[in-house]
């Protein structure tokens, strides 16, 4: 089976992400969504809660799989059989950063490939940042984000502010 993993913080997951899992779906039999716990990031949701969301803004799309895991990306990749890293590039600005990603991991495991999808154009410009930072501020996401991701986001930032 042609599997592919989907690495990210996803803190929270956004259509730019849900985007690039439909793509990458054409192209493997099994996608896994793996979220990293990323603690250095200070992730507004914690790991299961970013779990949790992934499952739910998946949910109408097969052959998806949702996992937390810790540690080397590249043996996550191995230990689930997989044969490709996927990732998104938004822009020009991502390459560097991906370029850089994708030959580390190629020289910690020569077998693991990387693989890269080109999201929608209206997606382009998101982050998970932007959307908390307009979330935060009282801004509609709902554009953006699966509408309980928009509710989460709501509750969570409205018990932020003081
Ligand atoms: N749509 C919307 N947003 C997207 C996107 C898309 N298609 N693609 C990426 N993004 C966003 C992310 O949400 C994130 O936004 P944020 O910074 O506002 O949170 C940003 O673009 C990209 O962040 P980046 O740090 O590149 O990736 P990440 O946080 O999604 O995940 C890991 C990074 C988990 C893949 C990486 O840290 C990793 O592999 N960790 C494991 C340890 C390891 O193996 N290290 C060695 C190899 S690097």
């Amino acid at each position: 089976m042609n599997i592919g993993v989907y690495p990210g913080t996803f803190d929270p997951i956004t259509h730019g992400h849900t985007d690039i899992i439909t793509r990458s779906l054409r192209v493997f039999d099994k996608v896994i969504v793996a979220v990293a716990p990323n603690p250095g990031k200070s992730p507004l949701f914690d790991v299961a809660e970013r779990v949790e969301m992934v499952k739910l803004a998946t949910k109408d799309l097969a052959r998806v799989e949702v996992e937390t895991f810790e540690g080397l990306l590249v043996h996550f990749v191995r230990q689930r059989g997989a044969r490709a890293v996927i990732r998104g590039l938004r822009a020009i600005s991502d390459f560097e950063h991906e370029f850089q990603m994708a030959l580390i991991n190629r020289k910690l495991d020569q077998t693991v490939e990387s693989v890269f999808f080109m999201p929608r154009e209206e997606y382009s410009y998101l982050t998970s940042s932007i959307i908390k930072e307009v979330a935060g501020l009282g801004g509609t996401v709902k554009d953006f984000v699966h509408p309980e991701v928009a509710k989460r986001l709501r509750q969570r930032l409205r018990r932020h502010t003081p």
